[in-house]
C-alpha cells in the first residue's frame, strides 16, 4: 500500500489508500454490505476469536470505515481511530467502556448542551459521580482528582463560550493519578490542535461539524491507543450502543477530509476578521474569539492552536432581546444550529444548543443568556461582514461617520 507521510492534507487525501488495489479507482469503493463471508466455517471460527484479521459484521468494521478510521488516527497523531453514527455516539460509546459504577468523572464547567445532559442525567443514573472542575485553572484539578476519578473531560476550545483547556497541563496531572483524559476536539479539529500529541487518551469529534464541512452528514469519530480504541469499538460500540457509521457516511467524511486544510484557512481568516469587526461595534458587550488580544487566553492560544478556528461567542448590549433582534434581521446568515459548515450559522445557546441546562445550570457553568454564537462560513467575507453589520444595532466605530 502507497504512504504518504507528508503533509496533513496529503494525508487527508491519500493515507491509507492506493488506486492500484482498487481496479484503478482513484475515489474509495462504497462497501454497502451489512455482513461478511467467511471462506470456511474454521475462518469464521478464527475471526471471533479474533486469531484472523479481517470483517465480520458491519457493526464492528466495515473497510470503506475503516479507511477513514485509519485517517482520522494518522491526522490526529493517534495509532487507531474509530468511526461512530454521531459525536454523541462516539461520547456515550467511550463512556460506557470505560467507567463502572462507584467511578468518577471529572468535567470542565462548561461542555455542548447533550453531553451535559448525558454526564448529568445518563451516566448518574448508574452510579457514576459527576463533577464539574474549572479546568481553566489546572491546579483545580490537582484539588479535586481522587483515586476514584476515572476520567477527566473536556472540549478546548468550549462550546458555546469558547473557553480553552490547556490540554497538556491537565494531563500531566490526569495521568500522575492513573485518569484517562478525553477530549472533544469538534472545534479546533486536528488541523489546528491534536490533543493526543498534547497527552490526551481519547479524542473524540462530531465529524458531523468541520470535518464532513458540507452540512450533509451526522457523524462522530474518535481516536486513541490500539487498546483503547479496540475496547471502545469491541465493548461501547458494538454491544452498549451500537452506535455504528453507515459506510456511506464514512466516504462522505473521507470526502470532507479531503478539503479540510483548506476550509479551516478560510473559516480562520474569515473568523479573524469578523470578530475584530464586532469588537470594534459599540453595542457589542464582549467578543470571545480565541485570536483576538482582548481573549483571556489568548497566550494558551498561541501555544496550543496553530490558528484560531471558525467559532465566535459575542453578547449585545440589551442581552437576549437585542441578540434574536439580531438573528431576525440576518439576510445571508442562517439562522440554525450546528457548525463547520460552507453556510455562515447563527444561533442562541440558552434557547437552541443549550437549552438541556437550566437556567440555574446555564449561570453556574458559564453560559449567558444573551450569548450569540456564530459558526463563520466559507462565502466571501466582505458578504458576510455586511450582513452582520446592517443586522447590529450600531456601526463599527472605524466606519462611523
Ligand atoms: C462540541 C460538540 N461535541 C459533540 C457534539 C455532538 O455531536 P453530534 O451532533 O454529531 O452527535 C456536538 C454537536 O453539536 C458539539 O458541538
Amino acid at each position: 500500500m502507497r504512504n504518504h507521510p507528508n503533509s496533513f492534507s496529503t494525508l487527508a487525501i491519500h493515507h491509507g489508500y492506493d488506486p492500484m488495489e482498487n481496479e484503478g479507482a482513484l475515489t474509495p469503493p462504497l462497501h454497502l454490505t451489512s455482513t461478511f463471508a467467511f471462506e470456511t466455517a474454521e475462518a469464521g471460527g478464527e475471526l471471533f476469536a479474533g486469531d484472523r484479521a479481517g470483517h465480520i459484521y458491519s457493526r464492528i468494521s466495515n473497510p470503506t470505515c475503516d479507511l477513514l478510521e485509519r485517517r482520522i488516527a494518522i491526522l490526529e497523531g493517534a495509532e487507531a481511530g474509530l468511526a461512530l453514527a454521531s459525536g454523541m455516539g462516539a461520547i456515550t460509546a467511550t463512556m460506557w467502556t470505560l467507567l463502572a459504577p462507584g467511578d468518577e468523572v471529572i468535567l470542565d464547567k462548561t461542555l455542548y448542551g447533550c453531553t451535559f445532559s448525558f454526564m448529568q442525567h445518563g451516566l448518574t443514573k448508574f452510579g457514576i459521580t459527576v463533577t464539574h472542575v474549572d479546568l481553566t485553572v489546572p491546579d483545580n484539578l490537582e484539588r479535586a482528582i481522587s483515586a476514584k476519578t476515572k476520567i477527566v473531560y473536556f472540549e478546548t476550545p468550549a462550546n458555546p463560550n469558547m473557553r480553552l483547556v490547556d490540554i497538556q497541563a491537565i494531563s500531566e496531572i490526569a495521568h500522575a493519578n492513573d485518569t484517562y483524559v478525553v477530549v472533544d476536539n469538534t472545534y479546533a479539529t486536528p488541523y489546528l490542535t491534536q490533543p493526543a500529541k498534547h497527552g490526551a487518551d481519547i479524542v473524540l469529534h462530531s465529524a458531523t461539524k468541520y470535518l464532513g464541512g458540507h452540512g450533509d452528514v451526522v457523524a462522530g469519530l474518535l481516536a486513541g491507543s490500539e487498546e483503547l480504541v479496540s475496547q471502545i469499538r469491541l465493548y461501547g460500540m458494538k454491544d452498549m450502543t451500537g452506535a455504528v457509521m453507515a459506510p456511506f457516511n464514512a466516504m462522505l467524511i473521507l470526502r470532507g477530509l479531503k478539503t479540510l486544510e483548506l476550509r479551516m484557512d478560510r473559516h480562520c481568516s474569515s473568523a479573524a476578521t469578523i470578530a475584530a469587526m464586532l469588537e470594534d461595534v459599540p453595542a457589542v458587550q464582549k467578543v470571545w474569539y480565541p485570536g483576538l488580544d482582548s481573549f483571556e487566553q489568548h497566550d494558551l492560544a498561541k501555544r496550543q492552536m496553530s490558528q484560531f478556528g471558525g467559532m465566535i461567542a459575542f453578547e449585545l448590549e440589551g442581552g437576549i432581546d437585542a441578540g434574536r433582534n439580531l438573528m431576525n434581521n440576518l439576510q445571508l446568515i442562517t439562522r440554525a444550529v450546528s457548525l463547520g459548515d460552507a453556510e455562515t450559522l447563527v444561533q442562541h445557546p440558552a434557547t437552541m444548543t443549550h437549552s438541556t441546562y437550566t437556567a440555574e445550570e446555564r449561570a453556574l457553568h458559564g453560559i449567558s443568556e444573551g450569548l450569540v454564537r456564530l459558526s463563520i462560513g466559507l462565502e466571501g467575507v466582505d458578504d458576510v461582514l455586511q450582513d452582520l453589520e446592517q443586522a447590529l444595532p450600531s456601526t463599527p466605530k472605524s466606519r462611523a461617520a
